[in-house]
């Protein structure tokens, strides 16, 4: 079968490989199944791979195939597997438990902590950009049929839900905390993603990018399910404060570490930031008014907590805000779908668009590897 691959710190990789057919087998306990690759989303942290910044091959090989934004149908499952069938739906996780953590040993290896992780595309497994793969069926996600379409977008939106699902449980230091406003800082696919996820959760949601919302699609995008959009150029988070109040959450996604400090400045008493972006790079700032921010967070009861990954529950989320984000807006989750790339052997095409996106306006770039 064929495959996307990366030689992981060599720049440029990516390349085709051909390789053997997974095998049910290849999975312990009865417990495999069989996965013909749909759909695969191809995002910033893939790029970051291609770029040498990222990625890890797995052991004994000296390529790693890329792809953790997947959407597949079950074509066998083995013995011990009740809760699929062939031609169901699915989404595979991303993260295994494979490391020696507390947090492995219970099933949160999203919270792990050690040094080495194993993510399926990313590092030490082989990811999705594949036509077929093989998974244990606990880490398969069961997708409605009329949430096909966009199910590719399950993989960036858990990430979304466990950053708020953590906020949740921090905030039940409070006995009563009910937040009306959110900030979502950046528009991309993660942020309108969250956007739609907070929408969903009954907040009003203020949307901030750095594009001009003049003709900019993912502004029509945030004002379409009743949030606002404002360009930082002209309005600064701090500044946004006297137009909208401060917040209650704020969610940040725009891969621009410094904003996080604009951030910390614009939260409501007792109110929360999460900060999901991975920065790689080595961005230093300075004129951070510190004593401002500290004894705002002192006075406060502020909070801030960062996160990375998902884990099942998270995904199962994301499958009721998919499902709702229909009822209530159809069509515009498929809206975010922009650039459909058939075939893997068209993964230049992929990772040009992905390294251009603001010339192609792509908010998500994904592969149809197999009609749905
Ligand atoms: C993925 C996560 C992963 C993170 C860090 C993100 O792009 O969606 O699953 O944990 O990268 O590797």
């Amino acid at each position: 079968m064929k495959a996307v691959a990366v030689i992981p710190k060599k720049e440029k990789s990516v390349h085709l490989v051909e390789m053997e057919k997974p095998k049910l087998d290849e999975i312990k306990n009865g417990r495999g199944v069989l996965v013909e690759v749909l759909r695969v989303g191809a995002c910033g942290t893939d790029r970051e791979i291609n770029n040498a910044e990222y990625g890890v091959a797995p052991e004994g090989f000296e390529f790693l195939v890329l792809g953790h934004e997947n959407f597949g149908r079950v074509v066998e499952v083995s013995e011990n597997v009740k809760e699929l069938q062939k031609g169901d739906f699915v989404v595979a996780t991303v993260r295994r438990p494979f490391g020696a953590s507390i947090y492995d040993k219970i099933g949160q290896q999203d919270f792990t902590t050690d040094a080495e992780y194993w993510e399926r595309g990313i590092s030490r497994l082989h990811g999705y950009m594949a036509e077929f793969y093989v998974e244990n069926a606990d880490f398969l996600v069961k997708i409605p049929p009329k949430i096909a379409e966009i199910a590719v977008l399950l993989e960036p939106l858990s990430i979304i839900e466990k950053g708020l699902k953590q906020a949740e449980d921090i905030q039940k230091r409070l006995d009563i905390w009910q937040p009306k406003t959110a900030a979502v800082l950046g528009t991309g696919n993660v942020g309108l993603l969250t956007i739609m996820a907070l929408r969903m959760r009954g907040f009003e949601v203020h949307g901030f990018g750095k594009q001009a919302r003049e003709g900019y699609l993912n502004a029509q995008l945030c004002e379409a399910i009743g949030a606002t959009y404002d360009s930082t150029d002209g309005l600064s988070i701090v500044n946004s404060v006297e137009k909208y109040g401060e917040y209650d959450l704020i969610f940040e996604c725009t891969g621009y570490s410094p904003i996080i400090f604009d951030a910390m400045q614009s939260l409501n008493e007792n109110g929360i930031l999460i900060l999901a972006s991975v920065t790689g790079g080595e961005r230093k700032t300075d004129a951070v008014p510190s004593d401002k921010i500290n004894q705002e967070f002192v006075l406060g009861n502020r909070a801030m907590v960062g996160t990375v990954n998902a884990n099942r529950e998270h995904f199962e989320m994301g499958v009721k805000d998919l499902a709702l984000c229909e009822a209530m807006y159809e069509g515009w989750l498929a809206r975010m779908l922009t650039h459909k790339v058939s075939g893997l052997e068209n993964y230049e095409k992929v990772f040009e668009i992905l390294e251009n996106s603001g010339k192609y306006n792509a908010i998500k770039t994904f592969f149809e590897v197999n009609k749905i």
